[in-house]
């Protein structure tokens, strides 16, 4: 079955424009070999990619008869772009032109009145206002001066032209050079003018959503000049503006635009490929198509729904980017991240350092297999080993993976050492744990669904009560090898054991020889206030599991920690996975770890997480039964009756608040670690007043 998206998205045309009749001399030549490169770089690779039909209708070429008066020369490259443009609309496609000098929108727009009429709004992307006629240019070239014309203004080189924009409909984007007869001239015709300076003061989303909503409200072009964006994300263009839009997040911003029914044609223009050298612009055009040929957010969910297995019921939001604490969604609509990926994004979204050590070692070494040994992960293990204080460490990718590892450690350790009979080792574990989703894990879950269709599970497990020493110590045989506990449940329900728990288990623990080994896969890293959350009762466990936070957000890597007496049960062939421990993990991890210690996020952790606990308690509502937490890991227990908890967070989610429901009744709160308090606080104000609103409207039921 064909499940292309294109029944909604209408298919591509690009039309590439080989000119350099605009622009000055020493630009000429590149501008008019501008398409070709658009071509080779194969710009519409993500417009398909995005499973919409995309081809190359024509390539558009100017004369190259020295004797054409250029003014002749660019009249008649702009017909033929206007009649090819016309066409396109004319089967229903989307006309996309492309290349390297922007006199040619004369043709674009001109292309789109003769199929659409006079009259439409125009989104003009610019580091210029392009609006000189040819009385106020300075420099006489044509390439500055196609938006007057469009407006109908200036005699020369366009006075075949009549004005085809609504005036009332007009923005200029991204301006920041430009002679002062423009202003006066746009200024005098009610253009919209959105400066650098004020997309920099309000932020880009905001400015272009307000932008777009200028333009449209009947139809409307998009017409980039690549010298809008930075000259660090675009250098080949004809000419560098220093202090530029973002190329990624104007591309990301544009999304819904492309999407727009109303959207008659984009442009993209100034392409230099003499100055690409590294082909940064061309990607960068790339980007920009493929990004507005995205499938909107109701697709994506569609075709994952088709596609994907349902192991999933995702909250309704489709996110697409993140820096820091936040993160937006495929329609630009940002979120204030109080999840963090489970504790994955402990240090945020993107952090540049990170960024950096993955664009590092991706270009110089990444996966080659334990089958050799490689030059990031020893450096790696021997820093895991000083920080948590341990003789080892056994690198893996997910936190079942660890979970596994530990259990295979234990069971072996039992029979080498400890000298439990074969086949009789027994591992304690706690109700309401949460240690992955292998089979072996899942066995011994107290959560039924967890369970239910997956059996037979392995034997050698034992539940008891979570936060009760005295069920450890009553469960424990001669054959308990280990006990594996979480300091604080965090798919359980954000629930913190009694204070001493951990001490009197550690002792319990070291009285009968069996292992005490903590899944801190979420604790630890700094979330609960320390580095790692066994710490805040003083107690060393003899085995350690890592994860999430210790990938830094960008990859899977987690980490077994033991002393050798454990560590060494293992030997060459008993355990292993080919990603484990990869060069490219390994760099991303040290990082990682390097960031947590130098930006001190435990303390953070703590000093917020002390705040958010009281506030949180402080907000006075019927609904909220309990608040429990440890550092930034925090729990809001609701009243059911009220409503619960996967409600709540979808009104959240409307709030601009990322959070996830556990356990039909628990909120949970997990911010990345680097968090400001103001921006904490912003979202616990969401949180109380989204709360608020909904008792309000949900009346405790009877
Ligand atoms: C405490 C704990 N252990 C283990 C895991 C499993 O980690 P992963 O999903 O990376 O396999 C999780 C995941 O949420 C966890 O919270």
């Amino acid at each position: 079955m064909d499940s292309r998206i294109s029944s909604k998205q209408r298919v591509v045309r690009l039309i590439g424009v080989a000119s350099g009749l605009g622009v000055p001399e020493r630009a000429k030549a590149g501008s008019s070999r501008a398409a070709a490169a658009l071509e080779i770089a194969d710009v519409g690779a993500g417009i398909r990619k995005n499973r919409v039909e995309c081809a190359w209708d024509a390539v558009i070429a100017a004369s190259a008869d020295p004797q054409l008066p250029r003014d002749v020369a660019l009249r008649r490259l702009c017909q033929r772009i206007d009649e090819r443009v016309a066409a396109c609309i004319a089967t229903g496609a989307l006309p996309v032109v492309v290349g390297g000098d922007h006199a040619m929108a004369m043709g674009t727009w001109h292309g789109v009145a003769r199929a659409n009429g006079k009259g439409f709004g125009l989104l003009w992307i610019d580091a210029h206002l392009d609006a000189h006629t040819s009385i106020t240019s300075p420099s006489g070239n044509p390439h500055g001066m196609p938006l007057a014309a469009l407006l109908g203004c200036g005699p020369n080189p366009w006075e075949s032209h009549v004005g085809v924009l609504d005036a009332r409909r007009v923005c200029v984007f991204g301006v920041r050079s430009y002679e002062k007869s423009e202003l006066l001239l746009l200024q005098s015709l009610g253009i919209k003018i959105v400066s650098m300076e004020e997309i920099a003061q309000r932020g880009l989303q905001e400015t272009l959503t307000e932008a777009l909503a200028h333009v449209g409200g009947g139809r409307f072009g998009v017409s980039i000049d690549l010298d809008a964006f930075d000259p660090l994300d675009a250098p080949g263009v004809n000419i560098q503006c220093p202090g530029g839009l973002d190329g990624a997040a104007l591309a990301d911003a544009l999304r819904s635009a492309a999407r727009h029914p109303q959207l008659a044609a984009l442009e993209i223009a100034e392409y230099n490929p003499d100055r690409d050298i590294d082909g940064k612009t061309a990607r960068l055009v790339a980007t920009v198509l493929e990004s507005l040929s995205s499938p909107t957010g109701a697709e994506y969910m569609a075709i994952e729904q088709q596609h994907g297995a349902h192991n999933y019921a995702p909250l309704p939001v489709v996110l697409a980017r993140g820096e820091g604490v936040y993160v937006w969604d495929t329609a630009g609509n940002r979120y204030l991240d109080m999840m963090s990926a489970y504790s994955a994004a402990s240090l945020g979204h993107c952090h540049p350092q990170l960024m950096a050590a993955l664009d590092r070692q991706a270009r110089r070494l990444a996966v080659t297999s334990r089958a050799y040994f490689n030059d990031r992960l020893p450096l790696l293990l021997a820093r895991l080993c000083e920080l948590f204080g341990y003789q080892a460490a056994l690198p893996v990718n997910t936190g079942l993976e660890a979970v596994e590892t530990a259990l295979k450690a234990a069971r072996k350790w039992g029979y080498r050492r400890k000298g439990v009979a074969a086949e009789r080792a027994e591992i304690i574990a706690c109700k309401g744990n949460f240690h992955g989703r292998s089979i072996a894990i899942v066995g011994m879950s107290s959560e039924a669904q967890y369970r239910d269709g997956f059996g037979p599970f392995p034997p050698g497990f034992k539940l008891i009560p979570y936060g009760d020493a005295a069920a450890l110590e009553a469960a424990i045989t001669p054959d308990t090898v280990a006990f594996l506990v979480e300091p604080v449940q965090g798919e359980g329900g954000i629930i913190v054991p009694p204070d001493g728990y951990l001490r009197r288990c550690a002792e319990i623990c070291r009285r009968h020889d069996v292992l005490l080994i903590c899944d801190e896969v979420q604790t630890g890293l700094g979330r609960t206030g320390k580095l790692l959350a066994s710490w805040h009762e003083n107690v060393r466990p003899d085995a350690v599991i890592l994860g999430k936070a210790l990938g830094g957000g960008l990859l899977p890597v987690s980490a077994f920690l033991a002393d050798r007496e454990v560590m060494d049960v293992f030997t060459p062939g008993d355990h292993g996975s080919t990603f484990g421990g990869n060069a490219l993990g390994a760099a991303v991890a040290l990082e990682a770890l390097d960031l947590i210690v130098s930006l001190d996020l435990p303390a953070r952790a703590a000093l917020l997480g002390e705040h958010l606990l009281q506030r949180l308690r402080r907000i006075d509502n019927p609904a909220i039964r309990a608040v429990r937490g440890r550092g930034l890991f925090a729990g809001i227990e609701l009243d059911p009756n009220f409503f619960d908890a996967h409600d709540a967070c979808l009104r959240l989610l409307d709030a601009g608040v990322l959070s996830k429901d556990t356990h039909g009744t628990v909120v949970r709160i997990a911010p990345p670690l680097i968090i400001e308090q103001a921006q904490l606080d912003d979202g616990i104000d969401r949180i109380g007043d989204t709360l608020q609103r909904m008792v309000a409207e949900f009346p405790r039921a009877a």
